[in-house]
């Protein structure tokens, strides 16, 4: 059914096909894994088994976390996206699959989210945040990586304020950590890192 986020979701195709044979301007690849995610799993992690990966991109955060020892399942609504990260990675054992969050009903015990949010418009948080919280398993981990809306941008993307990362605890989430980081971004030069638990 075509639901009304579908023409903003379907806008990043479009970007990952003209870029996909030099990955170099597609914003937001870093084409390593999300220090954030790194730093997670080097300080932090102490729980295994199924992790979902929201948005993977070029597939670098699925990658890290299956390193780790998680079986991992990595959705994305673009296709051409999902092709490259198998390029990328062809011996992954990782589930690459073309899936849209909000019509996702299965449960995780990691998920992780980095900027998938605050790509689709303001108007679709709520139901994104109500998505993203229904993939995780109960006493299962949520990893949110997102800019911080330090003044009002014209985007995309749309970072998050401080009251929409609180959404997640309305969903019934327990925040077990929350950092601000700073790393220069013409979006936002500051980041969360927030570690919920369902
Ligand atoms: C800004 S990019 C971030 C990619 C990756 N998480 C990263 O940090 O590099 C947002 C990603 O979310 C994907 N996306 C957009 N809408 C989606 C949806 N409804 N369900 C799943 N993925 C979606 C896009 O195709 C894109 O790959």
């Amino acid at each position: 059914m075509l639901q009304a986020h579908n023409k903003a979701s379907a806008w990043f195709d479009g970007l990952y096909q003209e870029h996909k044979d030099t990955h170099e301007n597609i914003p937001w690849a870093r084409q390593a894994v999300n220090p954030l995610l790194q730093s997670y799993l080097d300080e932090e992690d102490i729980h295994k088994g199924k992790a979902l990966v929201i948005g993977c991109g070029l597939g670098d955060d699925a990658m890290a976390l299956a390193d780790a020892g998680y079986e991992v399942t990595a959705i994305d609504v673009s296709q051409t996206a999902l092709d490259l990260a198998q390029v990328r990675f062809p011996n992954a054992n990782i589930d690459f699959k073309k899936q849209d969050i909000f019509e996702y009903d299965e449960t995780f015990d990691f998920v992780f989210e980095a900027f998938t949010i605050q790509s689709l418009p303001v108007v679709f948080r709520e139901k994104m945040v109500k998505a993203v919280v229904s993939t995780v398993a109960k006493g299962g981990r949520l990893l949110l990586v997102a800019h911080k809306r330090e003044e009002m941008f014209d985007g995309p993307p749309w970072p998050l304020t401080q009251d929409e990362v609180d959404l997640f605890k309305a969903e019934g989430l327990r925040e077990l950590s929350h950092e601000i980081h700073t790393e220069e971004s013409k979006i936002s030069d500051t980041r969360f890192k927030v570690l919920f638990k369902k």
